[in-house]
């Protein structure tokens, strides 16, 4: 066994003992961008006691995500938190035993399965426009939860609209609350605790759903999860069956609510967009209703998205933990160190994207180079949902610019909070009406 020559760690400080520079990551939001610009791409430091290599850019995320991703534990990287609330999922599964899972579950969000999502997520974003006309003003970031939480649990686990998914989203927020703790302990009444006794529940609910899926299979992804099976014919247990259920609810919708609302307040932010999105809606339009065919004949509503995945990415990073020793470039992390790739600060490098605090969709009039535009993540465990997540927020994009106008209220906070997912900070308050043809 040969030592790891300390002249061959990253550059970088590790702080003050124990805490090292934890409150600088937590609370400054340009941290990871300010050490790059000190440091490059691949930089050290020390985060809640544990020695932690921040990765940033293309080449060094490419190689965190991709080319050598077998140096890397995704259980061992992410929070105790998430280890106990989102137990036995693919999110923290690693090896062979991701790699069975991911491809039993790949069917479930790729074509045919995607298409048959198309009717159910029209006419479930149609129910919230007339909604939200109805109310006139409202808090937009509440509302998307609701409806994105409403597509993912009718499709996703087969939930009837109405008091199963109400019940079902509010132990989801009480979930959500405990991922974020600093002390997982399961004290009853605290946040952690609350968020076990949601966890229970929700297992318990999905238990049973799976079982009934399991005697007479329906429409929603679990029944295509349930009749799955590898080549030898094995299907996915009972537990794992209920535990996937779980991580693909709850990562299903928080995200999809962030990216919207962004959406939203950058279009209510800038007209000149706003009126080029809405005349290539209305040229569409003029051909007939919305249909699966039109998604793709969109592409200014894709550069939007685009911008919009690069400006506010939902999750701004992955934790991974070091299990083979990793180089990069003259530099190596040894096996134990904590990993961490920013999204965000991958998305705000000024040579591959100038001027980048301006929110610009046209930058995206070329494709982006591979590893720069990473909101989803990318290489083999790209997000799972990333195609489900489009196609809805394509679908609920195209509606509202359609048929609809808003107006941002005066007097809140449109300022970005990191956590849960990326939001602004009074969750955009909004006047909403039908627009002038
Ligand atoms: C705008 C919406 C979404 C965003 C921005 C997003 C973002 C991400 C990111 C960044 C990762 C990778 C994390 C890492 O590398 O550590 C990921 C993984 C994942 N996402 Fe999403 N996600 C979205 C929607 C969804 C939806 C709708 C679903 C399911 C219905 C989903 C299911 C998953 C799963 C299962 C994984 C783990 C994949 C694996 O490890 O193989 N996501 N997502």
């Amino acid at each position: 066994m040969h030592s790891i020559s300390v002249d061959r760690l990253p550059p970088g400080q590790f702080g003050l003992p124990v805490v090292g520079q934890t409150f600088a990551f937590l609370f400054d939001r340009d941290f990871a961008i300010k050490q790059y610009h000190r440091y490059g791409p691949i930089f050290k430091t020390r985060l809640l006691g544990e020695p932690t290599v921040f990765l940033i850019g293309p080449e060094a995320v490419e190689a965190l995500l991709s080319s050598q991703m077998d140096c890397f534990s995704w259980r061992g990287g992410w929070p105790e938190s998430f280890r106990i609330l989102l137990g036995e999922s693919l999110f923290l599964q690693d090896g062979e035993e991701h790699r069975h899972n991911r491809k039993l579950m790949m069917p479930a969000f790729h074509g045919a399965a995607l298409a048959q999502y198309f009717e159910t997520m029209v006419s479930v974003s149609r129910r919230y426009c007339d909604r939200w006309l109805r109310l006139g003003e409202f808090v937009w970031l509440e509302e998307m939860k609701q409806l994105t939480f409403d597509i993912a649990s009718q499709l996703l686990v087969g939930a009837d609209s109405g008091e199963e998914v109400a019940q079902l989203s509010r132990w989801f927020t009480e979930l959500t609350n405990g991922l974020f703790a600093l002390l997982p302990l399961s004290i009853p009444g605290t946040r952690f605790g609350r968020a076990l006794a949601a966890r229970d529940r929700l297992l318990q609910h999905l238990d049973r759903v799976v079982e009934q899926r399991q005697q007479q299979p329906t429409r929603d992804a679990l029944s295509l999860l349930v009749q799955a099976r590898d080549e030898a014919g094995n299907a996915l247990s009972q537990e794992e069956l209920t535990a996937q259920a779980m991580l693909l609810l709850f990562a299903g919708h928080e995200t999809t609510t962030s990216m919207l609302t962004w959406l939203c307040l950058e279009l209510g932010r800038h007209p000149q967009l706003w009126q080029r999105a809405r005349s290539e809606q209305r040229e569409l339009a003029e051909r007939g209703p919305l249909e699966l065919s039109q998604l793709s004949q969109m592409p200014y509503l894709d550069r939007l998205l685009m911008e919009v995945e690069r400006l506010h990415p939902p999750v701004s990073g992955g934790f991974r933990r070091v299990v083979k020793p990793f180089e990069f470039g003259e530099y190596r992390v040894p096996e134990g160190w904590l990993a961490l790739y920013s999204i965000i600060a991958t998305h705000r490098l000024p040579d591959i994207y100038p001027d980048p605090e301006r929110f610009d969709p046209d930058r995206f009039v070329e494709r982006p180079q591979p590893y720069s535009l990473i909101g989803f993540g990318g290489g083999p465990r790209v997000c799972l949902g990333m195609a489900f997540a489009k196609l809805e927020m394509k679908i609920v994009a195209s509606q509202l610019l359609r048929e609809y106008d808003w107006e941002i209220l005066p007097d809140q906070s449109l300022e970005a909070v990191a956590v849960p997912t990326r939001h602004p900070k009074d969750g955009l308050r909004v006047r909403f009406f039908r627009a002038s043809a």
